[in-house]
């Protein structure tokens, strides 16, 4: 029987710099070795990158992306980085939309799907968040709110690219809340974002994450579930002893 593929990517946030994210690998390396059909995705600030992918380069299994890049290849954009740089710095895919980017730094569903369509030009990967508020999944709006989210990267988004693009729904509730949404409340949304891009005669399968308060804990029952491609963990993946433990339990 084929093993079904799980992404663990790891979230870092605004924590380990070069010298602490090499602390890091060197103990995550050695307590860990490659397993089929399981991969293993570490987003670190951005001044982390070479160090991270320099490390982990005789470990196949390992993808290592930016948490953010400017649409521009280049220009009068302080304080950005851009796509070619972060390939320099040996990032093969990039986080697109993260919650913390659009609530905290006012970026736009728009400016999400122009994140998105330059990252593939460029040929790294994307991986997209989607995800609703407490007050908006509350009010009913959770379904209108992952439609809004959706429709700028629709209209960007060749059909054909998709299959290239990872979406990750995090609902900001769930996100260092300590409160997971329930492996039935991420399996009925994955499947929202499913059917609303399969409607628009996108012909792969899209592969999607969950992520919300991820831990060793609640991993099992998540992934338990088919409708979830893998995890997109923050607090917990910033150890590496714990993240050891959570991308080797299911
Ligand atoms: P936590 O796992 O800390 O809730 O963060 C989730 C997240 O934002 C990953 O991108």
């Amino acid at each position: 029987m084929a093993i079904r593929p799980v992404i663990y990517a790891a979230n870092w946030k605004m924590n380990l710099g070069p010298a602490a994210a090499c602390r890091f690998l060197e103990r995550f390396l050695e307590i860990t070795s490659p397993l089929e059909g399981r991969s293993l995705w570490f987003f670190p600030p951005a001044v982390s990158l070479a160090a991270v992918s320099e490390a982990v380069r005789a470990r196949p299994d390992i993808v290592v992306g930016a948490q953010n890049i400017h649409w521009e290849m280049k220009g009068a954009f302080t304080g950005e980085v851009s796509l070619p740089m972060v390939q320099e710095a040996g990032a093969t895919a990039v986080l697109v939309g993260h919650s913390e980017r659009r609530h905290l730094f006012g970026e736009t569903d728009d400016q999400v799907a122009r994140k998105t369509a330059a990252a593939l030009n460029a040929g790294l990967t994307p991986l997209v968040c989607v995800g609703e508020t407490l007050a908006e999944r509350e009010g009913g709006r959770t379904e209108a709110v992952i439609l809004r989210q959706l429709a700028p990267l629709l209209e960007r988004v060749a059909a054909d690219d998709w299959g290239r693009l990872v979406v990750a729904y995090e609902p900001v509730w769930a996100i260092g809340t300590g409160r997971t949404a329930t492996p039935d409340d991420a399996a009925q949304v994955h499947e929202l974002i499913r059917f609303t891009i399969a409607r628009r005669g996108v012909p792969a399968r899209i592969r999607i994450l969950y992520g919300g308060s991820v831990n060793p804990g609640n991993v099992p029952a998540l992934l338990a579930r088919p409708e979830l491609d893998g995890v997109l963990v923050g607090g917990a993946s910033v150890n590496p002893d714990g993240w050891a433990e959570l991308v080797g339990l299911s």
